[in-house]
């Protein structure tokens, strides 16, 4: 967070903590200010949560300024100890101060040449040489935004930088390379964030930056340079979403709000989807109708969860369009020498629009040659920005790190995609589109049913808090939704649980299974396919016969489940195609408890940071 403002006052601090505390959810290993004061820079840091930060900063209160950087980190480069915290500082009598997201790739190298020049360093960061570069540039030079500009052109990597100067009160010079940052724009004062979170309780003006650009911000203006000197100007947006948003809404934590918030994630990822004709429409589209009617195959790209709504999609997708999709994790495609050229469309799917693995996934599916579409849920972010063409997702901030009305919106811009795509080829399955859609809008209703049954999952979840191991399958469709309920049991309750493809038990999984072991079943619909249905029955007669406490989650009225099942979950009817958007509730809530009987913090699990920004 960056902040400048005309009075010389405690706002600079206050406005830089609100900001700390909105995107604390990025990491939270340490956090650290530094103020411009007319006694020079004024800093504090501490390693842990925030809490820790406020704590230190009670107890010796810094002096006033207009003038405010503040980091919350997520360690790379060097433990999370008070001393790596940033801000780092640089320049003679230690008068800069900075802060830096991502990785400087190069900067043993850099290192190694400061050190040569008698160069002192207090951390083992990457980050401290950006603040001694940037620092010796400063003296030289004596302007901040003409000393970050020759930095950077030095550093290798991706970042954000941000950087204040004790001879230069009222501005803020920040940087970015392949890491996110956006301007906010208010009046006497402005703002700088990863993303508009940061800045959210007092303006929703934001401006956009481009790679490999320089922003300086002065109370009354600001101006974006690139890399190379030449001028840039931002795209000028405004924010949707209000600060009320971005809080918890009376729930005890963001995770249940967001839960809660599923029906309306769904409902307005589906607004205004089809235009005059009736026919469905992307949001942004860069490349020409022919070329993605010529599309022959389709690689999704994304991770974590994200990438499980990438696994639902490859189901749907191939099903109205006949298309071959293949599912791809990030980090995976990025170094497999991946088989895409120019009939190929990479769509990415993210919550943040900032994974870092994701994003240099797109960028590589673009050096060859394919055409890229994102899913995305934030404006303004990396990767929508890189790709050809786009689909947002409207679920709103999500704060905790455990990611669940995303999911709900990354599933159902999905079917949107496979239906769009069947339209505009002319498939066959486009005749389901209408239909489809229909019962999709019928879907937010029956997320605000089923979340009215969850009594029995919480009472599950209060006295399962001491197991040890669980076990989740699932067929077609409820196969992600499977690993999607394993991940979410590892995230927030640190629990080893594992997702199955449920045919794939017999092959291997099925020893795990003794007395007692909790097993969830994702059953389908009695009208899916290929009896998949039966063949589910099967499998828990399997594993209940070995012993397995069997939790099913099943449709109601599915009455074939009950002779197998020690607890039976019901969830509303609907297509087979569509019930991951209601399967899922129950293993999210599950999780949610378990982890709230075990004390742990929902929200901000240990080692985890919602938007992992270095590959
Ligand atoms: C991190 C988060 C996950 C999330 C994944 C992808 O690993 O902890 O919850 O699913 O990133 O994030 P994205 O923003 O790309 O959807």
């Amino acid at each position: 967070v960056g902040y400048v403002g005309r009075t010389m006052d405690d706002t600079a601090l206050e406005v830089v903590m609100e900001g700390l505390t909105r995107l604390e959810y990025r990491g939270y290993d340490s956090a650290g200010v530094a103020l411009v004061t007319d006694d020079g820079i004024a800093a504090e840091k501490r390693s842990g949560k925030l809490e820790n930060l406020r704590s230190a900063l009670d107890a010796h209160p810094l002096a006033a300024s207009r003038t405010g950087i503040g980091h919350t980190r997520w360690a790379t480069h060097g433990g999370p100890t008070d001393g790596n915290a940033h801000p780092h500082r640089g320049g003679d009598g230690s008068r800069l101060a900075l802060i830096h997201n991502g990785i400087i790739e190069n900067f043993h190298a850099l290192k190694k040449e400061l050190l040569a020049d008698g160069v002192d360093f207090d951390s083992e960061t990457d980050t401290e040489v950006a603040a001694k570069l940037v620092g010796r540039e400063y003296d030289r030079v004596g302007d901040l935004t003409l000393a970050m500009r020759s930095v950077v052109q030095r550093l290798e990597g991706a970042f954000t930088l941000l950087a204040v100067h004790a001879d230069s009160p009222g501005v803020v010079v920040g940087a970015r390379r392949n890491s996110p940052l956006v301007v906010g724009l208010g009046e006497g004062e402005n703002f700088l964030g990863s993303d508009v979170a940061a800045f959210i309780g007092h303006t929703r003006h934001a401006l956009e930056l481009g790679q490999d650009q320089i922003v300086t911000i002065t109370p009354d203006g600001y101006e974006v340079i690139g890399f190379d000197g030449t001028p840039a100007e931002g795209k000028a947006y405004e924010v949707t979403w209000d600060a009320a948003a971005a809080e918890k809404g009376g729930y005890p934590t963001f995770m249940e709000k967001e839960i809660h918030d599923q029906p309306h994630a769904v409902a307005d990822t589906l607004l205004g989807r089809t235009d005059d004709a009736g026919r469905l429409v992307l949001d942004e589209v860069r490349i020409s109708e022919e070329q993605l009617r010529a599309v022959e195959r389709i690689t999704i790209v994304a991770c974590g969860t994200a990438a499980y709504a990438g696994m639902v999609a490859k189901y749907a997708i191939e099903h109205w369009t006949r298309i071959p999709v293949e599912v791809s994790l990030a980090h995976e495609f990025r170094y497999c020498d991946p088989i895409v050229d120019g009939t190929t469309l990479v769509v990415s799917i993210s919550q943040s629009g900032e994974t870092m693995d994701t994003l240099m996934a797109v960028k590589h599916a673009a050096e060859l040659g394919a055409m890229t579409l994102s899913i995305c849920n934030t404006h303004g972010s990396t990767i929508p920005r890189e790709s050809d063409a786009v689909l947002y997702t409207h679920a709103g901030p999500e704060i905790a790190v455990a990611s669940t009305k995303a999911f709900l919106a990354q599933i159902t811009a999905s079917y949107v995609l496979g239906l769009y795509l069947a339209q505009l080829r002319g498939e066959t399955y486009a005749d389901d589109a209408k239909s489809v859609m229909a019962e999709l809008q019928g879907i937010p209703d029956k997320i605000d049913e089923l979340l009215g049954r969850m009594d029995r999952v919480v009472e599950m979840a209060s006295f399962m808090a001491d197991t040890r191991s669980v076990l989740f399958l699932g067929r077609n469709v409820g196969y992600p939704v499977a690993m999607e309920g394993a991940l979410k049991l590892k995230e927030l309750a640190y629990i080893h649980a594992e997702g199955f493809a449920a045919g794939e038990l017999k092959h291997g999984p099925i020893a795990l299974i003794d007395a007692g072991q909790p097993v969830f079943i994702v059953v389908p619909s009695p009208e899916a396919p290929h009896e998949l249905h039966k063949k589910v029955v099967s499998n828990i007669q399997e594993i209940r016969a070995r012993g397995a406490r069997t939790i099913v989650i099943a449709h109601d009225g599915d009455d074939d489940v009950e002779p197998f099942a020690n607890e039976v979950i019901r969830i509303p009817n609907c297509s087979p195609m569509l019930a991951p958007l209601l399967a899922v509730v129950p293993l999210q809530v599950f999780a949610l408890h378990l982890s709230t009987a075990k004390g742990l913090d929902v929200d901000q699990p240990r080692n985890l940071a919602k938007s992992v920004t270095v590959e």
